[in-house]
């Protein structure tokens, strides 16, 4: 969506802070032994204590109120009786949908340990998700979030997953500008335009080039040999630095 008016911004704002407050609450409470389901039912009774829906379950009628992804799994993980352990690489992406307004918002984290390539993994998708906001201003061209991220990860020697991309949000969880890829494409001419609102989320993974869809026919994983983070934010592009609707106090 553009944002055109004041109270649109602070409508989807307050939808931001839902998803924001969500993801970390949700990082704080992991413990040894919980299963994802239990993980996602502390996600599911924030979010409807806001009076917001979970926006994944209304819009896919994903089984779950979250998306939690450990280890080889990148995305749309299904929370389940999978037991999280010490040194796991746990990704929650928590979206919802608050007064007909979507906000989208993910973190990578590792469990109680800290592994020196995980915690560099992290640490480039994090970089390169602030650095690519950086550079979003009206007029810009949609291609820039790719070769930030791109560089980024070739710089530290990891990979992109190259069919998972960032997207248009705001009205819809997923809508126009749909893809925007995590790696450089001159073909994509497309270019941002003021009130504009979509999010950045790279994903950089260890080896891997694409996430595969499991049995399960939600999660997307890559070879149990890799590990991938990723990090995302939902923004809208004004004249200055964007602003960042689902800001919190971890990432
Ligand atoms: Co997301
Ligand atoms: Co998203």
């Amino acid at each position: 969506m553009t944002i055109k008016t004041q109270q649109e911004l602070e409508l989807l704002k307050k939808a931001g802070r839902v998803v924001a407050e969500t993801i970390e609450l949700m990082i704080k409470s992991v413990e040894v032994g919980m299963t994802t389901a239990e993980l996602d039912f502390i996600g599911r009774k924030n979010i409807e204590r806001h009076g917001a829906r979970s926006a994944p379950e209304l819009t896919y009628g994903f089984p779950g109120a979250t998306c939690i992804s450990v280890n080889e799994e990148v995305a749309h993980g299904l929370p389940g009786d999978r037991i999280l352990r010490k040194g796991d690489l746990i990704n929650i992406d928590v979206s919802c949908e608050l007064n007909g307004f979507y906000a989208d918002s993910g973190a990578s984290f590792q469990f109680d340990e800290t592994d020196p390539k995980l915690a560099m993994l992290m640490e480039t998708t994090k970089k390169s998700l602030k650095e690519s906001i950086k550079k979003c201003r009206p007029g810009k061209r949609f291609n820039l979030i790719g070769q930030t991220i791109e560089d980024h990860a070739r710089r530290a020697g990891f990979s992109v997953i190259e069919n998972l991309g960032s997207h248009g949000v705001g009205r819809a969880l997923h809508e126009q500008p749909e893809f925007i890829a995590g790696f450089y494409d001159p073909q994509d001419r497309r270019t941002m335009h003021e009130g504009q609102v979509f999010t950045i989320e790279p994903f950089i993974s260890t080896g891997a080039r694409q996430a595969i869809e499991l049995d399960d026919k939600w999660t997307l994983a890559t070879s149990k040999k890799f590990r991938t983070a990723q990090y995302e934010h939902t923004i809208v592009v004004t004249k200055n630095s964007p602003i960042i609707i689902t800001a919190n106090a971890l990432f």
